[in-house]
């Protein structure tokens, strides 16, 4: 029974939604965050000294890797280990669709963290999720679609089944707190494959103003990440999965969030109409 659990990147776009969904199972959270405050344990990937206090008296934890880092199992191995000894028993941690793209080398990062994390002699889920809708709202689209009413992408006319964070957080609460999710691979979607034109499209409505997919090379791509301060092995990693896209890889749809919650996912029409104030400039 996991009474108390970690909660990594508990300030990003799954963790700060997985945080009260525990909590409404009876579930003690210590939230984690780079920056300590009342509501936030400190935890930092690169200071291996802020583990022990995160993991102590947990019995499951949610694991979300540094961001931007294409290889962190050097920080992840010591962390798991440490994870089994102060006692935890069972980890959920988030992985990515792409890691079974075509073209992902067996020796990629993710898929290192993925073996890791399936060797950790505690009970283990991977989540893969497909692209997150909130990228659009609260990440990597939304100063184009603030600045230039665009949304740029290298994934040309191919598309995705944009996930709801909330549905990935849902996905979590479940593997977190119940019984038959272990060992387990998910592979999590929205109900419906889009390319980026019909995305944009349906936030445009949303948003009430044009919004257009401008299809840009994986080169201009890469650019513009590395121009963000994105380092240029992860950034290859994304235009990777741009391409994967383009080709046709992510637009498979599963039932997962349907059959782990009992409830089907949130629609991207439902999900842009939620997030339309993102959208509002000035
Ligand atoms: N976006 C997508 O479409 C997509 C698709 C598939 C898979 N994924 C995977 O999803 C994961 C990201 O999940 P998310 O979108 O829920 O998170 P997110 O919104 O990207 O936020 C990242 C979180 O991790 C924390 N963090 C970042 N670097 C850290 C470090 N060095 N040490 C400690 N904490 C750190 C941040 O907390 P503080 O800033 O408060 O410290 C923040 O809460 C990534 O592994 C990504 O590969 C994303």
């Amino acid at each position: 029974m996991t009474t108390t659990a970690l909660v990594l990147g508990a300030t990003g776009k799954s963790g700060r939604r997985l945080v009260p969904l525990l909590q409404a199972r009876g579930v003690t959270v210590r939230a984690a965050s780079r920056q300590a405050s009342p509501h936030h344990t400190l935890f930092h990937w690169d200071q291996p000294e802020t583990h022990q206090a995160a993991l102590d008296g947990v019995d499951a934890v949610y694991l979300i890797g540094p961001d931007f880092v294409e290889d962190p199992s050097n920080v992840i191995a010591p962390f798991l280990d440490r994870a089994k000894q102060l006692g935890v028993k069972r980890v959920v941690a988030i992985s990515s669709l792409g890691v079974d793209f075509p073209h992902e080398p067996a020796d990629s990062g993710r898929r290192k963290v993925e073996q890791l994390v399936m060797a950790s002699g505690m009970e283990w889920t991977l989540l893969r999720p497909g692209g997150f809708s909130q990228n659009f709202s609260e990440s990597f689209f939304l100063p184009g679609i603030l600045h230039a009413d665009a949304v740029a992408t290298a994934t040309g006319d191919g598309a995705v089944a944009f996930v709801d964070a909330g549905d990935i957080a849902a996905v979590a609460a479940v593997a977190l707190t119940e019984r038959g999710h272990a060992p387990a691979i998910y592979d999590i979607t929205g109900p419906q494959s889009l390319t980026f034109a019909q995305a944009a499209a349906i936030i445009s409505k949303a948003a009430g103003r044009e919004i257009s997919h401008r299809k840009i090379s994986s080169n201009e791509f890469a650019t513009i990440l590395q121009g963000g301060g994105v380092p240029a092995d992860y950034a290859a990693v994304v235009v990777r999965d741009q391409e994967a896209i383009r080709d046709g890889a992510g637009a498979v749809v599963t039932d997962i969030v349907e059959r782990v919650t009992g409830r089907p996912p949130m629609s991207f029409e439902t999900y842009a109409a939620n997030a339309a104030a993102a959208w509002t400039r000035g």
